[in-house]
């Protein structure tokens, strides 16, 4: 005899859940990663700087455009940024940055060979406090020199590196400014960006419900249980479906395929014994 069974099904979300913006638990950050080379291929540029909001790419700068771009769903609010000045701001930074790679380049009498210099740096924001903030580069893909906040000081981590803390803290307000910039700049900057974009970061958790199981349409002793999410195409690999229940020997893991996607949901039926 068929009895209706509660079958649990435990979607693994991996960003945010659904909470009310005040109470946002969330960390948020704040990434640019550069990359300069000294010879490029034909078609790259010297430099590229990429901007991240979490994982997702919101900005794109390279020194053959020299704009600053918005991208993905940033292209729809182009007014999060005054792109003209962001563009000022990165080809600032082009400068330095190839400037470094020159210095190190010249230490290591490599001035004719093919060298990559790699920076990271960013903030992080957790409850609407500055959490957390980093500032590393790697030449060649080791680690090269990288900001202490708590000093505050530039750490070289690499011999070539000596030279670059000298010059810049040959003017002591760099450090300042480098402190400046990671603990306080980059969260406004951060939080000014999260007034325009967090329907973009918690879009995946904003809209599941569950429905209750009900006898299911394939046959006795199925049952179905339908549950709805909204998820950009694009993320739909980071999910897959969880389903508990005691008939089953051991959890089943649904990953998303094509019929969940056109349909109004996941669906997922169990026999019970
Ligand atoms: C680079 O060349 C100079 C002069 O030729 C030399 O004094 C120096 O030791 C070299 N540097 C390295 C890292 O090999
Ligand atoms: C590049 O540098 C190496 C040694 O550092 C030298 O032997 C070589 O001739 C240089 N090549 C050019 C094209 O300058
Ligand atoms: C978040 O922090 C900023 C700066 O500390 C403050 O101005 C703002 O009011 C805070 N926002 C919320 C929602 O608490
Ligand atoms: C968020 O960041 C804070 C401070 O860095 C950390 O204590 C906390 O574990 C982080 N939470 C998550 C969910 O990553
Ligand atoms: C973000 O929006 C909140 C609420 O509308 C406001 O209080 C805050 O000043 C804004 N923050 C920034 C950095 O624009």
């Amino acid at each position: 005899m068929a009895t209706t069974v509660p079958v649990l099904l435990l979607l693994l979300l991996l960003l945010c859940p659904a909470v009310p913006e005040k109470t946002q638990p969330c960390n948020y950050t704040l990434t640019y990663l550069y990359i300069g080379q000294s010879m490029p291929s034909e078609d790259s540029p010297r430099f590229q700087a990429t901007g991240f909001l979490n994982d997702k790419e919101f900005l794109n700068y390279n020194s053959k455009d020299r704009k600053a771009k918005p991208q993905g769903p940033w292209k729809d609010i182009e007014e999060m940024e005054n792109w003209e000045e962001e563009s000022q701001l990165q080809r600032a930074r082009e400068a330095i940055f190839m400037d470094t790679l020159e210095d190190i380049m010249a230490f290591y009498n490599d001035s004719n060979g093919s060298h990559i210099l790699q920076e990271r740096l960013g903030c992080e924001v957790h409850n609407n406090i500055s959490s957390g903030a980093f500032w590393k580069s790697a030449y060649d893909g080791k680690d090269f020199i990288e900001f202490n906040r708590e000093i505050p000081t530039w750490v070289p981590l690499d011999p070539a590196a000596w030279n670059t803390k000298k010059k810049w803290e040959a003017e002591e307000v760099y450090v300042h400014r480098a402190k400046a910039y990671l603990e306080q700049e980059c969260p406004d900057l951060l939080r000014g960006y999260l007034n325009y974009s967090r329907h973009i970061l918690d879009q995946q958790g904003t809209h599941y419900f569950l429905i209750p199981c009900q006898p299911g349409p394939g046959g006795e002793g199925t049952y179905l249980s339908t549950m709805e999410l909204s998820v950009l195409p694009q993320d739909r690999d980071a999910y897959s479906c969880l389903v508990e229940h005691s008939a089953l020997a051991q959890p089943l893991s649904v990953a998303w395929d094509g019929r969940q996607e056109a349909g109004a949901g996941s669906t997922v039926g169990t026999h019970p014994q």
